[in-house]
């Protein structure tokens, strides 16, 4: 790399930060267009985010941030002023600091959308989505917007009610049930993250007409078993590209190279030999 003076800095901030593989495939893209930035893990715990933001606030150079987990509440109190979606869904995953002030802004539900379309469009769809946490937020939002008719499950039931009040979902008690009547399904929760994780429900109830999106980027039971059923699936690894594609335009105006950054990722098992037709629902 050949870094002089006058490069522009952007990173990615966590707590832990190591496993992220935004570096690779945003370097790539300021690669491929000639830009003249890097791109740079940050690695700092929740004590310590108020004074980063703070710092990087009076760096000139530095000109972008995305956040992951578990900052992404968090940081909203640091920024300037923050987009339609970040107030519905309640946190960012991208900073653009300008002017000495920082916007903040949501990709996440638009990588989530644009990734859902690789394999299935979304409008009038019966979609169950699993799990209430942090992750579940942008999905609702997304699928809001795709007018999609959502059906929410998390094993803890008052958590799914919680977020029925701020996105259009109907909750549901069983789970397998809601799963006889939805073609897509949708898994939000960190099941299937760790190696031996319980399965969610009994997967061999999936059917082949089913689509399954998980946005978890390792290929889950859930997804082996999708796979095994030859249903359409998808992992996380496309959202998990798309949304840094869109964080990339938000901080330099330009068009994503998509197919760069993918191919960047090819040695970390991206699946990038894929025969799936986008099908545009926005
Ligand atoms: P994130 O921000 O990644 O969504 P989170 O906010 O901790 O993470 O949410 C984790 C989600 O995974 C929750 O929906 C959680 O369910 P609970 O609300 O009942 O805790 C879900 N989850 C985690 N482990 C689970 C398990 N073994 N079975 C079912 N759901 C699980």
């Amino acid at each position: 790399m050949n870094l002089k003076g006058s490069a522009e800095i952007y990173g990615v901030v966590g707590y832990p930060v190591r496993h992220s593989l935004s570096p690779v495939f945003q370097n790539a893209a300021f690669r491929h267009l000639g830009l003249e930035a890097v791109y740079i893990p940050i690695e700092i715990s929740p004590e310590g985010l108020g004074d980063l933001i703070n710092g990087l606030k009076v760096m000139e150079n530095f000109k972008g941030l995305n956040v992951t987990v578990p900052h992404k509440e968090a940081v909203l109190e640091f920024s300037d002023s923050l987009s339609e979606e970040v107030k519905k869904i309640g946190a960012a995953n991208t900073l653009l600091f300008r002017d000495g002030s920082i916007e903040a802004y949501n990709t996440d539900w638009l990588g989530f959308l644009r990734s859902a379309e690789l394999v299935t469009t979304l409008e009038g769809r019966k979609v169950l989505v699993l799990g209430a946490g942090g992750a579940s937020r942008a999905v609702l939002y997304a699928l809001n917007r795709a007018k999609a008719e959502v059906f929410l499950w998390n094993r803890t039931k008052e958590k799914a009610l919680k977020l029925s009040r701020d996105f259009n979902a109907d909750v549901v008690d069983d789970l397998e049930d809601a799963l006889a009547e939805c073609q897509v399904v949708v898994n939000t929760t960190s099941v299937g993250l760790k190696e031996g994780d319980p399965p969610l429900f009994n997967y061999d109830l999936l059917r082949g007409e089913q689509v399954v999106i998980d946005i978890i980027y390792r290929e889950t039971p859930l997804i082996k078993a999708a796979k095994g059923k030859g249903c359409k699936y998808v992992t996380g690894f496309p959202m998990l590209v798309y949304q840094g594609a869109e964080s990339f335009r938000i901080w330099t105006g330009c068009e994503p190279p998509v197919k760069i950054m993918e191919l960047s990722l090819k040695d970390y098992g991206y699946p990038i030999e894929s025969s799936r037709t986008p099908q545009r629902t926005l």
